[in-house]
Order: C-alpha cells, then sequence, then structure tokens
C-alpha cells in the first residue's frame, strides 16, 4: 500500500474555498477538512493509513484514482461511515484510467416493491423503528410460513433505504425451494456484480472481496428466507456502515449468539386485521354482507397473510358470487388454499416444498400432532411413536424452531391451516406405523 513517491509531506490545514487548493476533489476536500478539524497534519494521517504522504498528496487533488483499498486504509483511521468512499466515487469521475470499482455509478436499489396495504403490523414496524438506522443494524425476522416476513422486511427497507448511500440489495436465498437453498457461493457473486465488482472464481475469495467492499461503507442489504446459519454467515456484510434484514422460517439461534442483532417473531394475524386484509382485496361490502363465512375463510387460513391473500384471489376472480356459493363448491373448504395459478405460488406448494426439507422424524410429528386435532404433549407423543423422551423433545423443540407447533408450558399447539395440511400429508406416509 505504501506509495514510493518522497515528496515532501503535505502540512497544514488547507480548504476547498482557498485558492491555492482549489484543484482539490470532493474526496481530498474531505481529507483535509477532517485534518483540520482535528488539528492533525495530512502527513500524519497517511502515515497511519500506511500510505505515503505525497501518494495521499496526489489522491486529493486528484491526481491518483483512489482505490478500494486506500479508501479501506483511510476509513480505518478516519471513522468516516461511507462518506470517504462516496466523495471518492464522485472525485474519480474525473480521474482518467480509474478503477472500475470506484467509479460513479447509480447506486444499487433492488428492494422489490412493498404491499400496498400491510394489515395488522403496525406494531410492529414500530418497534423495529427504534433500532435503525443504526451502525452496524442487524435485524433478523423470523415466523411460520407465511405470517408475511418478507412483506415486512421490505416495507421497512423501503424507510430505511434513503439513509444507506450506497445503495440497498435484495437477495433471495431461497430457504425452502424445492431444488435447494441457494449456495452461498453463488449469491456472494450476484452481491459482488450488483456492486458492479469482479467476480473471483473461489469462495474464500468471494467473501474476502464481499468483506472488503461492505467495510467502509453504508448499504443496506436484505437477505430472505435463509435457511441456515451456515448459508448465511458469510453474506453478512463487515463495516458497521451496513445495515442487514434477515428473515427465515426458522429461529437460527446459533446466529444470535454473542450478536447484537435484535429479533423479531412475526405471529400470524388477529382475526380482526385478516377480514381487513379480506376487505382490502374483495371489497368490504362483501366482506360484511357474509360475516360468518368471511370468519370461516380466515380461519380455513390460520389467519395467515400468505394464505388469506392466495383465498382472496381466487374469491375475486367471481365478484358477483356470494361467498357462501362459492366455498360450498369445494369439497373441502380448505381448497381455498390450493389455488394454483398463482405468481407467487399456491399454499399447497409452499408447504409441500417446506414438508420435504423436514427430516422424516419431524415430517411424523407434524403428521401426528396435525391428526390430533387439539393441544398434545411430549409425553403423549413419545407414546405415540415409542420414541425416547429424550429424542421426543428434540425433535419437538426443532419444529418449535421452524415455527410449526407452538410451546406453552408443557403442552404443544399448531396454527389451523398447518395442523390440517399435517394431517392430510403424512396419509399413507406414516399411516399404521402409530
Ligand atoms: N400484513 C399484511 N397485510 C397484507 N398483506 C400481506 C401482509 N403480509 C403479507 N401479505 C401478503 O401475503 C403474501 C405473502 O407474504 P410474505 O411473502 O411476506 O410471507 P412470508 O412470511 O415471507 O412467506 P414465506 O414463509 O413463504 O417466506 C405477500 O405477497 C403479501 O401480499
Ligand atoms: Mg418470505
Amino acid at each position: 500500500m505504501r506509495s514510493s513517491h518522497t515528496s515532501p509531506p503535505l502540512t497544514g490545514p488547507c480548504i476547498q474555498q482557498d485558492p491555492k487548493h482549489s484543484e482539490l476533489t470532493q474526496f481530498g476536500a474531505l481529507v483535509v477538512r477532517w485534518c483540520e478539524n482535528r488539528k492533525r497534519k495530512q502527513a500524519d494521517l497517511a502515515n497511519a493509513a500506511g500510505l505515503s504522504p505525497s501518494y495521499l498528496s496526489k489522491l486529493i487533488r486528484g491526481r491518483r484514482e483512489v482505490t478500494v483499498a486506500a479508501i479501506t486504509a483511510l476509513e480505518q483511521v478516519m471513522h468516516t461511515d461511507g462518506a470517504l468512499a462516496d466523495a471518492a466515487a464522485r472525485s474519480n469521475d474525473n480521474v482518467p484510467h480509474r478503477p472500475p470499482q470506484i467509479r460513479r455509478r447509480t447506486a444499487p436499489a433492488q428492494l422489490p416493491p412493498t404491499v400496498s396495504t400491510l394489515h395488522g403490523r403496525d406494531h410492529e414496524l414500530a418497534s423495529i423503528a427504534t433500532w435503525g438506522p443504526a451502525p452496524g443494524l442487524r435485524l433478523f425476522i423470523d415466523g411460520a410460513l407465511g405470517t408475511g416476513k418478507t412483506a415486512l422486511a421490505v416495507t421497512h427497507a423501503h424507510r430505511l433505504a434513503p439513509t444507506y448511500r450506497a445503495g440497498n440489495l435484495f437477495a433471495d436465498l431461497r430457504g425452502h425451494h424445492p431444488d435447494g437453498p441457494a449456495d452461498p457461493s453463488d449469491v456472494l457473486a450476484h452481491l459482488l456484480k450488483s456492486l458492479r465488482l469482479p467476480v473471483p472464481d473461489s469462495f474464500t475469495d468471494r467473501v474476502q472481496a464481499w468483506r472488503s467492499a461492505t467495510w467502509s461503507t453504508r448499504l443496506l442489504l436484505v437477505l430472505d428466507d435463509a435457511r441456515s446459519t451456515e448459508q448465511l454467515t458469510p453474506l453478512l456484510p463487515s463495516g458497521a456502515g451496513c445495515a442487514v434484514i434477515i428473515t427465515s422460517r426458522y429461529r437460527l439461534s446459533t446466529l444470535l449468539v454473542g450478536t447484537s442483532t435484535q429479533t423479531l417473531t412475526l405471529a400470524p394475524l388477529t382475526r380482526t386485521h385478516s377480514l381487513n386484509l379480506l376487505a382490502t382485496r374483495l371489497g368490504r361490502t362483501r366482506i360484511t354482507a357474509e360475516p360468518d363465512i368471511s370468519n370461516h375463510i380466515a380461519e380455513v387460513c390460520g389467519d395467515l397473510p400468505k394464505a388469506l391473500a392466495l383465498a382472496a384471489e381466487h374469491l375475486s376472480t367471481h365478484p358477483n358470487v356470494p361467498l357462501e356459493r362459492l366455498l360450498s363448491e369445494h369439497e373441502d373448504r380448505w381448497e381455498l388454499t390450493k389455488i394454483t395459478d398463482n405468481a407467487d405460488g399456491s399454499m399447497h406448494a409452499a408447504l409441500d416444498a417446506f414438508y420435504k426439507t423436514l427430516p422424516p422424524d419431524h415430517q411424523r410429528a407434524w403428521h401426528l400432532i396435525g391428526s390430533i386435532d387439539r393441544t398434545t404433549t411430549a409425553e403423549e407423543i413419545a407414546v405415540l411413536t415409542g420414541w425416547a423422551p429424550g429424542h421426543t423433545r428434540s425433535v419437538l423443540e426443532g419444529l418449535v424452531l421452524a415455527h410449526l407447533v407452538t410451546r406453552r408450558d408443557s403442552t404443544y399447539d399448531m396454527n389451523a391451516l398447518i395442523r390440517k395440511w399435517g394431517s392430510q400429508m403424512g396419509t399413507g406416509h406414516q399411516r399404521g406405523s402409530f
């Protein structure tokens, strides 16, 4: 990093308005002002950052390109929270043959659009608003399948985005995709490409490149639908100027140990908010005209926004047919959530894909608890399966972490839709074995 140039060190303050220093770039002006405010010589700053004073002098006058390495070194001393990198990007516009990673560019803006009306999440949004923007913000949103984790994360990210000058990135980690979760190496390639940085061949080099790129910048990152801590860890930004919002159907406890991660576990909607969601999508008149049927739809959907949205989409295709009539056309009302002609996929497909990612004993317990159709205990499951008490507890703990069952004292309960699915899913799979 140290340059071989040996011109005399720069001393004393100088500011951009001074005609003597009118050639200073924005980056240069920032460095000069920083020295001036702290009464430090530029040579001392250069030495502290491991640069030669003459090299720093050329950088601040725009006679040399400002490299990522130089910014990283200076930021470690100056702590300008990303402002240095931003100023360098602008300053390098005027430097010929500048390196591509420092060229001024449009900041990436990859956040998907927000849901137009987010029902029943005012309290959650208010609570996470108190946590950021903050240095090194790390927010982890978990909750059962289809509780609206992505919708909440994206809404919050849109609110934070203006504070993150280097832009916002969104990566789908495909935690429950039928083809398996996204490979972190592929995700890193996507992230680096999004910042228009070169993508090294090896995984280790990609991790290093990502950490260098996020060390001294202000970037907002959403990592959606994470599967495991192993998948997430290499993707976390290294610098305190970045914020990351993670969503997962799992409570990834080991990720949280020893970190300042803020966590929020999302529950299904209250019945009132479920009905409001249906009213937004089907029209208030339709809901108030058939209150019992509307309530029944919300119940069948387990008050899960994803199921409610899919059911509403199905019902909205026949605006002039009473809801009761439409429901009576389904042999099993639960089929409401099975529609497949939707870009988001059906609830049926989502549950099926999730089920297939689970170990056999977790699948068996999901089916069993679903079939019992009331709250149960570990002792009851142990008797029905013949499992040892320790193994039974560990399987149930796995289902709790996956938000497939909830525990209260010593009893375990299941969401209505998740229960229904479990009871049907095991048919033929485990029948006869308990
Ligand atoms: N609070 C809400 N109000 C209105 N609509 C919502 C709400 N939350 C989610 N939705 C709708 O439900 C759909 C599913 O939500 P979302 O994808 O956020 O769920 P998720 O918990 O991330 O699901 P998954 O577990 O599959 O990742 C979204 O397309 C959105 O339209
Ligand atoms: Mg999601």
